[in-house]
């Protein structure tokens, strides 16, 4: 028999059963099963009553949500990124927002340079000319890419992910590191990952290669759009691992079509999961559905992270990993 009074908590989309387990040991927990993204009114709906919610990318936390949901006090999201959730609003109501930070920089970044060297290397080009049987004969201009070793890495965004591919452009790849962020790192922290800070025109024309790091939000809204594209070297490539919105996505394709620059890797969309169209025909652009965190280990972390926030929560008032003070809120409406 259930305890009585415990507390319901909403799993927005299917986790881990382990995960699971460890919330049910503290409340009441409906989970949708099914994983199918709930439309904002099944989502109000199943999450009347509930004292928190572990929420993903896919759910949308707004005022009007919050309205809709009294007897809300916690919004747990599983991701370091919480461009989904009007943390304003959930302020000003009194509902404490927490995300996933750290647990997911180590693989993320990894995946950052996979994307880097596959686009740079043209791999999944070559893997799609091979897999059609068009590969006859060697020959010397076969699908030559450019060098990302010794090349000139440009971070825009220097959180942890960004100081983590820092490290491994300067000291596994030889790579001069350029970055821009909005504040400037301490010496040292810049010393750690051999990184040199630059305005933003200078890292846009001097990056062999650019990664978008930047977390979304009103400011960051098309911080890579055409103009910017312009600006860039013809031989560089654009890596968003980012946010879809960072970069406009249309005139990314005109500007990889017209040879403004020469290939981008891009994990994030606008409007995900649907891709633009334009994008889509590209062969100088290397694609994947939003998976730079997704190892097996760094899931479980993420969502037992986002479930020990619930608990730590309520037992003891306090959540581990609170969303910063002073950060983005909700993303403009798609
Ligand atoms: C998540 C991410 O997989 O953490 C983030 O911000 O973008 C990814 O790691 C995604 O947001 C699902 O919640």
């Amino acid at each position: 028999m259930q305890a009585p009074n415990r507390l319901k908590v909403l799993v927005a989309r299917k986790i881990f059963d382990s995960t699971l387990n460890k919330l049910r040991e503290h409340f009441d927990v409906e989970v949708n099963s099914e994983d199918v993204p709930w439309s904002r009114a099944e989502l109000s709906t199943r999450a009347q009553g509930c004292w928190g919610v572990l929420t993903t990318g896919s759910e949308r936390i707004d005022e009007a949500f919050l309205a809709s949901v009294p007897k809300l006090q916690a919004v747990c999201n599983m991701a370091v990124g919480y461009n989904n959730i009007d943390v304003a609003a959930a302020r000003a109501v009194g509902v404490v927002c927490t995300n996933t930070p750290d647990v997911l920089t180590q693989t993320t970044a990894d995946f950052g340079f996979a994307l880097l060297m596959a686009t740079a290397r043209r791999m999944t080009e070559a893997e799609r000319y091979l897999r059609s049987g068009l590969w006859s004969q060697w020959s010397y201009d076969m699908m030559m890419g450019a060098d990302v070793h010794g090349s000139r890495l440009g971070i825009l965004g220097m959180g942890r992910i960004g100081q983590a591919i820092a490290k491994r452009a300067a000291f596994g790849f030889d790579m001069r590191v350029l970055y821009h962020n909005r504040s400037r790192l301490d010496a040292n922290t810049e010393q750690s990952c051999a990184a040199e800070y630059v305005t933003k025109a200078e890292l846009l024309a001097q990056a062999d290669h650019l990664m978008i790091v930047v977390p979304y939000s009103a400011s960051s809204h098309h911080a890579i759009g055409a103009e910017e594209l312009r600006s860039m070297k013809r031989s560089a490539t654009l890596i968003n691992i980012a946010r879809g919105g960072v970069v406009d996505d249309a005139a990314l394709a005109q500007a990889l079509a017209a040879g403004d620059i020469a290939a981008a890797g891009l994990d994030v969309f606008e409007g995900e999961p649907k891709v633009h169209p334009d994008l889509l025909a590209l062969d100088n652009v290397v694609l994947t559905p939003h998976i730079a965190s997704a190892s097996l280990k760094t899931r479980l972390a993420m969502a037992d992270l986002a479930a020990d926030n619930l608990i730590a929560l309520h037992t003891s008032g306090q959540a581990l990993t609170p969303v910063p003070e002073g950060l983005q809120g909700l993303e403009p409406r798609a």
